[in-house]
């Protein structure tokens, strides 16, 4: 039989890797993407999707979702003269719900597969060796021939030695959105983005969750004022976050229904004891099985894919996009990449903007940012105005029950030029897309005081916020 040949082969099937093989079929490539992982699927097929539609994004924004509805109802229905008793939790149900809502996209991405005519190649692709108009990629037990090959191989949770991962008693990433029951007292370890998100869903239904962060600082890598609100709520909330914390021997029980952890921070030696554990301290690059050595390959010191501002490797023909590259490891980071790789590919014009990457932190309030905080600014010397409006002063939050948090602009002193901007409040992930489109085409504050912005609407703290920054906004 001869060989299987295409023009691009994608190995990895998640955002970054199913979306550079249906941009890399629309602009005319033969088109194929290996995946190896199924995912505990039925039919025991690879499901495409990768860690954002398996376990990841989707299916933890899916229990947030449940979890948020519960806390509402449980807490703040009255308050707008709303009765429904006592609610109570089926988390059976709440898990199949997510289970649902993550075969149909995965499912769904198959079908944008046959739509594209993208081949999806089962099995574990690996580096054979360069051939004279390409590489030969062994997928499974098969070699396949590409004259491009896009590395899209994701990121794993990472482990802490002697912290035995079962996803059962203690669990990462995958137990964790999978819990069947709510557990009495939840341990988090690592106050990041999972430990806060997952952290909500369990204490929202009933859980007494505690946080050890190793670092002294919460989310540090957010605007301090964000930070500092969002520190604030949370605690009121329940969330009990110790920082500056170290963790110590982890021993589960004999009868594996709970989990003992002696760790230290600032009041001394401590023990605490949980019923379930979750680990969330970061996530590590899938390089492994490539045969990237053996190939020449490089890969930096932190074991990513070392690549270029294009995402070029050091191969000719070998490109490499999302949490398998430098750079924040956020899915549309990864599709972004994908497209501008595929583009670049077909001679166009391949284009990503790494200043203009939002994030979102969908507690609640949601946490959104883009571009530079005010602590970088300031370390960076850069003279900037700020402008911050309270959704306490906007008529829409007040109307939603969301009066929590405000919007943040910063401006260029000199230019006016938007540098950041940062929200914590509801709707915050929706919200930042205005400050990313007006940062993407350089946009000033100005711009933003001069839109119309419907009323009432969230969006109008955005637009007070730019009023803010040339000190004139209207309603505060
Ligand atoms: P992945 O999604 O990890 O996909 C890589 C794929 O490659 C996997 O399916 C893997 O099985 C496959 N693979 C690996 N090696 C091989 C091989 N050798 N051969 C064949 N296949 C291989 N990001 C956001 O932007 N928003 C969010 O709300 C968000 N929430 C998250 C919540 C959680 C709990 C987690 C864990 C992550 C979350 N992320 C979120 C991050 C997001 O999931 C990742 O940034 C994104 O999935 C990265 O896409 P990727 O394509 O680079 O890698
Ligand atoms: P993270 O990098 O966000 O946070 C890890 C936290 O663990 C840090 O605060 C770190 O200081 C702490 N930590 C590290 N080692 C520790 C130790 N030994 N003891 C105690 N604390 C320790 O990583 P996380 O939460 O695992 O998430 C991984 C990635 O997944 C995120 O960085 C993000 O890229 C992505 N993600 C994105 C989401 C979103 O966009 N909403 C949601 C969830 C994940």
């Amino acid at each position: 039989m001869s060989k299987k040949q295409f023009d691009v082969l994608v190995i990895g099937g998640g955002p970054g890797g199913y979306v550079a093989a249906i941009r890399a079929a629309q602009l005319g490539f033969s088109a194929a993407c290996a995946e190896s992982n199924p995912y505990a699927d039925p039919k025991g097929e690879p499901r495409l999707g990768g860690t954002c539609l398996n376990v990841g994004c989707i299916p933890s924004k899916a229990l947030l979702h449940t979890s948020h509805m519960f806390e509402e109802a449980s807490h703040d229905f009255a308050d707008q003269g709303i009765k429904v008793g006592t609610p109570s939790i089926d988390v059976p149900t709440m898990v199949a719900r997510k289970a649902k809502i993550v075969d149909q996209l995965t499912g769904g991405i198959k079908g944008l597969f046959k739509k594209n005519k993208v081949t999806m190649l089962p099995g574990h692709g690996s580096f054979v060796g360069q051939t004279e108009d390409g590489w030969d990629i062994k997928v499974g037990d098969e070699v396949i021939g590409a004259k491009q090959v896009i590395i899209a191989t994701g990121s794993t949770a990472r482990h802490l030695p002697g912290i035995p991962v079962d996803n059962t008693l203690i669990c990462d990433n995958i137990g964790a959105l999978d819990l069947d029951a709510v557990p009495k007292r939840l341990g988090l370890i690592g106050s990041g983005v999972i430990g806060l998100e997952m952290g909500s869903v369990w204490r929202r239904l009933g859980a007494e969750v505690t946080i050890l962060e190793a670092m002294d600082s919460f989310l540090g890598a957010a605007d301090q004022d964000v930070a500092k609100e969002a520190q604030k709520v949370f605690a009121k909330q329940g969330l009990a976050v110790k920082l500056g914390v170290k963790v110590g021997k982890v021993t589960p029980a004999k009868n594996k229904k709970s989990v003992t952890v002696e760790f230290e921070d600032k009041d001394g030696a401590q023990k605490a004891v949980f019923d379930k554990l979750i680990v969330s301290v970061g996530r590590v690059p899938n390089t492994d099985g490539l045969n990237a050595e053996a190939v020449g390959l490089k890969l930096t010191d932190r074991g990513m894919v070392d690549v270029n501002d294009h995402c070029q490797t050091n191969l000719p023909g070998v490109w490499a996009v999302g949490d398998v590259v430098r750079g924040p490891m956020l899915a549309h980071k990864a599709m972004e990449e994908a497209v501008m790789v595929c583009e670049l590919m077909a001679g166009q014009a391949g284009h990503c903007d790494f200043n203009t990457i939002p994030w979102v932190i969908y507690t609640s309030p949601e946490i959104a940012w883009v571009g530079k905080t005010e602590q970088q600014l300031k370390a960076e010397g850069v003279a900037y105005r700020a402008g911050k409006i309270p959704f306490m002063a906007n008529g829409r939050a007040l109307g939603m029950g969301a009066p929590t948090g405000f919007v943040k602009m910063l401006a260029c002193a000199e230019t006016d030029r938007i540098l950041g901007v940062h929200i914590i409040g509801a709707n915050a992930s929706e919200l930042i897309s205005e400050a990313v489109v007006a940062m993407e085409f350089h946009g000033a504050a100005e711009d933003l005081a001069r839109i119309c912005h419907a009323h009432p609407t969230m969006s109008e703290a955005v637009h007070e916020a730019a009023l803010a920054v040339d000190k004139r906004p209207l309603h505060f």
